[in-house]
């Protein structure tokens, strides 16, 4: 099955009448497999709106989300889809949490185990397997929800600010983790984030959204080779590809 994500005049207006918000839209894209696209825009222009869209949580006003050439009508269970707030079960551990997502799934925990293994090694948790939510820090919780959201190995992600409550020097290791497992694993992945430096880190396309209703103002194509490591950061066109969307941003007066 191919994990093509299409946008296709999607519009979102909230409420109607005089109290009607246009949150989003329209708008056009076309996000091919495994590459690994950011939206990047200022708070409100609808960002979460498109990923609850995406994941077939929330209906277009207009327009139709196409994944894998099949329209979205209804929640999309093989899409990984991580949001700000994690979903760990604080009843469970780390293994139990990350093997709910399994069970739900109807699949089998026994054939996976070696696959939870090897995302808990990924993410540096192997010794907190047996841990539950409450003896972990922010950080580890949001790797083990990580994990938790990759387990199945999604085709699709769906990653709406999923570093937001981190610290600097954990959200710098676990983009470096995200990084590496998408070199390996090649989802197509949409990525929410107000990092503009985060944004072209990560991604083979960065779609600078404007204030709401949001709509795409640039594609800008991250043609840098990966991992993009300390060396990439700090090379001249990293830093022209930073400028460039901070000029977008600065001509809408949001920076
Ligand atoms: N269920 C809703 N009912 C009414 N308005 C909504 C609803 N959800 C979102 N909105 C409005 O739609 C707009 C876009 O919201 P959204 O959450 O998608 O923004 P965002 O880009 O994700 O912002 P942030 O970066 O702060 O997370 C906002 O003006 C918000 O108030
Ligand atoms: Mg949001």
């Amino acid at each position: 099955m191919s994990h093509q994500i299409e946008f296709h005049g999607v519009k979102k207006v909230f409420g109607e009448g005089a109290d009607a918000v246009h949150a989003f839209g329209p708008v056009d894209l076309t996000i091919h497999q495994g590459e690994f696209v950011s939206l990047l825009g200022p708070s409100g222009c609808g960002k979460s709106t498109l990923m609850l869209m995406t994941s077939g949580l929330l209906e277009p006003t207009e327009g139709q989300v196409v994944i894998g050439g099949k329209p979205v009508n209804g929640p999309q269970t093989d899409v990984g889809i991580m949001f700000q707030d994690n979903t760990l079960v604080p009843w469970r551990t780390v293994r139990g949490n990350i093997e709910l997502q399994l069970e739900m799934r109807g699949l089998s925990t026994a054939e996976y185990s070696e696959r939870v293994d090897q995302m808990l090694a990924a993410v540096h948790m192997e010794e907190f397997s047996d841990r539950h939510p409450y003896e972990l820090s922010g950080g580890m919780q949001q790797r083990a929800a990580f994990c938790q959201a990759m387990v199945h190995t999604p085709g699709t992600m769906l990653l709406d600010e999923p570093l937001g409550k981190l610290d600097a020097m954990t959200r710098e290791r676990i983009r470096s983790d995200l990084q590496t497992l998408w070199m390996q694993q090649r989802p197509t992945v949409i990525f929410v984030t107000h990092s503009i430096e985060e944004a072209f880190q990560l991604s083979t396309k960065v779609a600078v959204i404007t204030p709401r209703p949001g709509c795409i103002e640039r594609i800008i194509d991250v043609d840098l080779p990966f991992p993009r490591d300390f060396e990439v950061k700090s090379s001249p066109e990293f830093s022209a590809h930073v400028r460039e969307a901070q000029e977008i941003f600065r001509s809408y007066g949001v920076i």
